[in-house]
């Protein structure tokens, strides 16, 4: 990373809000499975909060008139949701791109069949590992495994493109040759293998997840050679682990430039750990229309573009290439969402964050705790 120091005056100090690119509907928290690196808030949305078929089909309405043009079903599991056809159905004839994000074990053939004739364009099926038992045991469930092959058999056989997300860390990341090839036995044209990135669920266990520097090294070799290898017939985006990076990731592609998360209940937030920066308050779709929220709330203008940022990072050459990384990881790891992200080697906390990750991946601790509602909500 090179400094600028002539830059600061050319810096942008205050951006207006561009049409955002894509919206992430959180159709509810409930989810068949209990990761123990969920990224949903340790404070999960109940199902009485969720917006109605009616509330997000207007969501709907609102994000295709602000020229969004992709829209994410996500949760927790949104084929938990029954109104889930009705609202691909909504967002295609809106013209609105639309992709699944599923552990698909509660996705029937039935149900994969009618959503490729209403019209989605693309699934994305989690995997947990590529061994039955780990992948049961990590995921809390008995028989996910199973029905997360015979799910994407079923998408292929319907002609909806599939992605395999494979989220990677201590527990599973020495079997990521035989979870690459999974994904060739799916039919899976992409697979996202992504390490685990601290926030919600995952901070919280964060010792029993972070692999060490030696195993981090391997994978990104096994990458590089399946990369190669597989060639046309699997493409591979690979996303490594901020406690070892030197410089940040561009998170979200920078704050409230390109996309809006929507929570259960109806909270805009600019990413979908937002709610961890305590700091923050977020409008709902409920009181304010979306357009609205994404040009003129507190919490979207708070770190859009670049004049928030410390003056470190207004100097830098990559202040529009990074954004300043990640606002959540920031105030997790140093109590101030406005710091630098530690994970760019000018931090002050940059050391410390290297340190955390080290100690955590010498832990032979491995008691997680499973994402459940019920663990940090009051009764
Ligand atoms: Fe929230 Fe990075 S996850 S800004």
């Amino acid at each position: 990373m090179s400094m600028n120091n002539q830059a600061t005056d050319e810096v942008t100090m205050a951006e207006e809000a561009k049409a955002p690119l894509a919206l992430l509907l959180e159709l509810t928290h409930r989810c068949p499975l209990q990761c123990p690196y969920c990224s949903n808030p340790l404070k999960l949305e109940k199902v009485a909060s969720e917006l109605n078929t009616e509330q997000w089909m207007q969501v709907l309405d609102q994000a295709a008139e602000m020229g969004i043009l992709q829209v994410h079903f996500s949760g927790g599991e949104p084929a938990l949701r029954k109104d889930l056809e009705t609202l691909v159905a909504h967002a295609e004839k809106l013209g609105l791109y639309s992709n699944l994000i599923t552990s698909a074990v509660n996705l029937s053939q039935t149900r994969i069949n009618t959503l490729a004739e209403i019209g989605l364009g693309h699934i994305q099926v989690s995997i947990q590992d590529s061994d039955e038992k780990l992948a049961n045991t990590i995921g809390g469930h008995p028989n996910g495994y199973q029905l997360k092959l015979a799910a994407a058999k079923h998408i292929r056989e319907a002609g909806i493109p599939l992605t395999i997300n494979a989220p990677v860390h201590r527990l599973n990341i020495d079997h990521l040759e035989a979870s690459i090839q999974m994904a060739v036995d799916m039919d899976a044209s992409r697979i996202e293998v992504a390490h685990v990135q601290y926030y919600g669920w995952a901070y919280y266990n964060r010792k029993y997840l972070m692999p060490t520097r030696k195993q981090l090294d391997w994978a990104t070799e096994v990458i590089k050679k399946a990369s190669k290898a597989l060639k046309g017939i699997l493409s591979i985006d690979y996303v490594v682990p901020d406690y070892y990076a030197k410089i940040p990731k561009s998170c979200m592609s920078g704050w409230g430039r390109q996309f809006l998360n929507i929570t259960p209940s109806g909270l805009v937030l600019p990413c979908h750990a937002a709610e961890s920066i305590t700091s923050l308050s977020f409008d709902s779709v409920v009181d304010k229309p979306l357009n609205e929220i994404w040009k003129n709330s507190e919490a979207f203008q708070r770190f859009r573009g670049t004049a928030w940022m410390p003056d470190t990072c207004k100097k830098c050459d990559r202040r529009e290439i990074d954004w300043g990384g990640c606002r959540c990881q920031a105030f997790a790891i140093t109590g101030d969402a406005s710091n630098m992200d530690p994970a760019c080697q000018y931090s002050p906390f940059h050391q410390e964050l290297l340190e955390l990750a080290t100690c955590d991946a010498n832990s032979t601790d491995y008691n997680f705790t499973y994402r459940r509602i019920n663990i940090f909500n009051e009764h």
